[in-house]
């Protein structure tokens, strides 16, 4: 439970900077935050994926120790601002995001791109592929859904990378709704019927990866990954990390595949969260906490008395 406290304290933080501007200081404040809270806790933690690689020196770099060193050994797992752009828009869909899983079991991913193809439970083992066309993937989904091919909705990251894979799966009939950044939160839609979303398709970051993998963990769903590895550069800084094979196609659960435990808050409003609300000094905050071992999904409205607590100034 402890660990909604710390996504709770990185998506406030992040809050005082929505829509000024600024990615680099609301992600700044997000991680300050993040870190000062995980630090607070009774874990052996080592931050497998991070906000950067230890060479480029960030906080919370892949790595790094956290916590008080006094309880078990963990794998952190964390985006203390997803979509920094997002927030600094004042647009919808920024989270914090932290996962905790058993030492040793997360992916050690580097900061370089995964295609991805994920959606929501419920649906037969190895329905869809990441190899596969487009349209079949959505043809099967539909097939299994009991639905027309229109019904099926695809969520994209609206990039100039991802115009065959929105044209393929317009040309089999089914819908796009596109998103402007944000992939972890496009992965989980496709668990919640209410967001209207089936499927998540494209190229986004390996760290958002692993950490939608794990919340698809907790709440069931399926999901694929693969390393994109463009130059020398990029497989050198995936060999640091223990990758073997560059071209591996990555099943859920080998990406995490332990018990773990996810938290997300979110910092602007979205399908899944409201964001950070402030009324004079009190501060509300919206979680989602879910765990694989038991797949209980909680949600935390929390109203926290006064926001002096949050030590921004720290
Ligand atoms: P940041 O919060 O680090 O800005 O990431 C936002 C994001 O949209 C991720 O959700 C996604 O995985 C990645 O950026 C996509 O990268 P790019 O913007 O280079 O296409």
């Amino acid at each position: 439970m402890e660990l909604a406290r710390v996504t709770e304290r990185a998506a406030v933080a992040a809050s005082t900077l929505i829509g000024r501007g600024d990615e680099k200081a609301a992600d700044q404040a997000a991680v300050d935050a993040m870190r000062r809270e995980l630090n607070t806790l009774n874990i052996d933690g080592e931050v497998v994926i991070g906000e950067g690689e230890r060479d480029e020196a960030p906080m919370l770099y892949i790595g790094e120790k956290v916590g008080t060193g006094k309880g078990p050994k963990v794998d952190i797992a964390l985006d203390p601002l997803e979509g920094t752009t997002l927030t600094a828009k004042g647009m919808q869909n920024a989270l914090a995001v932290v996962a905790m899983a058993e030492g040793g079991t997360l992916l050690n991913a580097p900061d370089v791109y995964m295609e991805k193809i994920a959606i929501g439970g419920g649906y037969p083992a190895g329905l869809i592929d990441l190899d596969a066309d487009p349209a079949d993937n959505v043809k099967a989904l539909a097939k299994a859904k009991g639905v027309g091919v229109e019904l099926v909705n695809v969520c994209i990251l609206d990039r100039p990378r991802h115009a065959e894979i929105i044209a393929k799966v317009r040309e089999a009939g089914a819908r796009v709704t596109l998103i402007s950044d944000g992939d972890i939160a496009g992965v989980i839609h496709c668990t919640d019927p209410a967001t209207g979303i089936d499927m998540y398709l494209g190229t986004g970051g390996a760290p958002e990866g692993v950490l939608a993998a794990a919340g698809l963990r907790c709440t069931g769903g399926q999901m694929q990954g693969r390393l994109v590895t463009n130059d020398d550069g990029q497989k050198q800084r995936a060999a640091k990390m223990g990758i073997k094979d560059f071209n591996k196609k990555y099943e859920m659960n080998e990406m995490a595949s332990g018990d773990v435990v996810l938290s997300v808050t979110g910092v602007t409003s979205g399908s899944m969260l409201s964001g950070i609300q402030q009324n004079g000094n009190e501060v509300w905050t919206d979680t989602l906490l879910m765990r694989s071992s038991t797949n209980t999904i909680r949600w935390i409205k929390a109203r926290h008395a006064t926001m002096d607590k949050f030590h921004l100034d720290e």
